[in-house]
């Protein structure tokens, strides 16, 4: 059966961290727009640069460009068993606009879907934030503070060189928060309408989010 995951929650609630974890273990693509619109950014397209006057703000991107390239990718090979969604959809039209690509991608085939919920305290978001480093080479997440590493030091994983990102300041921060809570969070109700929804408390350490996001899969599995 198809596996299809859609991780929802504020930023730093560790959807990308978790994903990360989830993606290697069952061998599942993770798709992660904010990714695939910092690809364009840095590619300098004319997508990259439109959807960068809204990022560097806060906002969402303009549906049309997170369309075009959520679809270009749940297209591809890759994806035929299954994926993780983090970040996507983020308000209603764009869950409008992902039941239609799921009607084309997933027409005659048996599909398991579930949307995971990060919950998660928002004074403890910023502190994460921005002590978030990300490795430039291996793509990996850190967190420079729980995990007592310095600025200035290596990729602890390939050696890569780390950086900041972006909209990791707490002025970014909190408008991001604001747009999550107008814009993302009526979601959680419609996936709780849909039987989909599955909440996980956010605040614990990595590992113990991790146990309960794959106990929470294995129970949907042999339910
Ligand atoms: P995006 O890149 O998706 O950012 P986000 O949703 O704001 O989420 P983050 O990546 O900030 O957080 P996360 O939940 O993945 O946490 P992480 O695991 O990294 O989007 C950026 C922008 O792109 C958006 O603001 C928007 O403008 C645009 N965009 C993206 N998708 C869009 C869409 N669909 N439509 C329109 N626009 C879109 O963890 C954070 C930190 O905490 C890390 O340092 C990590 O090491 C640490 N950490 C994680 N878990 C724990 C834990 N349990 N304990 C301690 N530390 C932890």
């Amino acid at each position: 059966m198809k596996q299809e995951f859609i991780f929802i929650g504020p930023p730093g609630s560790g959807k990308g961290t978790q994903t990360e974890l989830l993606s290697k273990e069952m061998r599942l693509p993770h798709i992660d727009t904010g990714s695939l619109l910092r690809e364009e950014i840095a590619a300098g397209t004319e997508d990259g640069i439109l959807a960068n006057s809204f990022m560097s703000k806060g906002q969402l991107a303009p549906i049309a460009i997170v369309s075009k390239v959520i679809k270009k990718r749940l297209i591809k090979d890759d994806c035929k068993y299954g994926f993780i969604l983090d970040g996507y959809p983020r308000s209603m039209e764009q869950a409008q606009a992902l039941d239609k690509i799921f009607e084309e991608i997933d027409f005659n085939q048996k599909v398991s879907r579930t949307v995971f919920y990060f919950n998660v305290d928002k004074e403890l978001l910023i502190e994460r934030l921005v002590n978030r480093r990300c490795c430039t080479d291996c793509h990996s997440i850190f967190n420079i503070k729980t995990m007592n590493l310095d600025d200035n030091e290596k990729c602890p994983k390939c050696g890569g060189k780390l950086f900041i990102r972006d909209d990791d300041n707490e002025v970014v921060a909190r408008k991001r928060f604001d747009t999550y809570f107008a814009q993302t969070e009526p979601l959680i109700e419609l996936y709780r309408k849909k039987g989909w929804l599955k909440e996980l408390d956010a605040s614990l350490s990595i590992h113990a989010i991790y146990a309960n996001l794959t106990g929470a899969i294995r129970e949907n599995v042999y339910s």
